[in-house]
């Protein structure tokens, strides 16, 4: 499989979500990633349900939801309610991680699992078979337009070595940093899904850049 591109809204002119809406629909964006944040488990807030209502009703390409929030249980079904595909959550936000996840697969999505930088990826080893997508966070969660951590390429080449061990055909997501500078060695470390804000968003064509990283 080549590799999949989801833009991430965060970075995207929220006086003009019409547009960057139809960007997704008509590029070669793959995904639409989706970042909630609470204001607790990230020093930020950005957007929630009411937007992703909206959203839902414009954009023809898998929404992939990235939960940076503390209460994960109360929030399945409304995020299924309002359309959302993928649903991730922080390992570090989930007390009953194995359980959330059941819950997110019963509800009828996928089920992600979001890593922060020092959470170890042996961490994961119990519960990759609950999961269909594992997000490694390539920068401290909460903000666009970081620095991608070098280490991540280490994370992700140990992350692949567990997925097969385990025998899960969990895709590994890469989130934070990721631009035309670093993608193919992401890439070919074995990432599976690049979510790109800015890189994206901040280009003068978004439409190529998306063609670009894509290569
Ligand atoms: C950060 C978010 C990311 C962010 C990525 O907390 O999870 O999805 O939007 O943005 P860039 O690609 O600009 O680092
Ligand atoms: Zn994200």
């Amino acid at each position: 499989m080549s590799h999949l591109i989801a833009p991430s809204l965060l970075s995207a002119d929220f006086m003009h979500l019409d547009k960057a809406i139809d960007f997704i629909n008509t590029s070669d964006a793959d995904w639409l990633h989706y970042d909630v944040m609470d204001g607790v488990f990230v020093p930020n807030i950005s957007f929630g349900l009411p937007i992703l209502k909206s959203i839902r009703k414009a954009c023809k390409k898998p929404i992939d939801v990235h939960l940076m929030i503390v209460n994960n249980d109360a929030f399945i079904a409304p995020f299924k309610e309002v359309g959302a595909d993928h649903l991730t959550v922080h390992i570090e936000a989930c007390t009953h991680l194995h359980r959330t996840l059941q819950g997110i697969r019963e509800a009828g999505m996928k089920a992600g699992i979001a890593v922060n930088p020092h959470t170890p990826v042996q961490a994961l080893k119990e519960v990759v078979n609950e999961a269909d997508l594992i997000c490694l966070m390539s920068v401290n969660p909460g903000f666009g337009g970081q620095k991608f951590i070098p280490n991540t390429l280490n994370k992700i080449k140990e992350l692949k070595a567990l997925l097969q061990q385990q025998g899960s055909k969990a895709l590994i997501e890469v989130d934070g940093g990721v631009g035309l500078s670093n993608y193919r060695a992401i890439v070919e470390a074995g990432a599976d899904v690049l979510v790109a804000g800015n890189a994206v968003f901040a280009a003068a064509d978004p439409t190529q850049t998306i063609l670009d990283l894509k290569k």
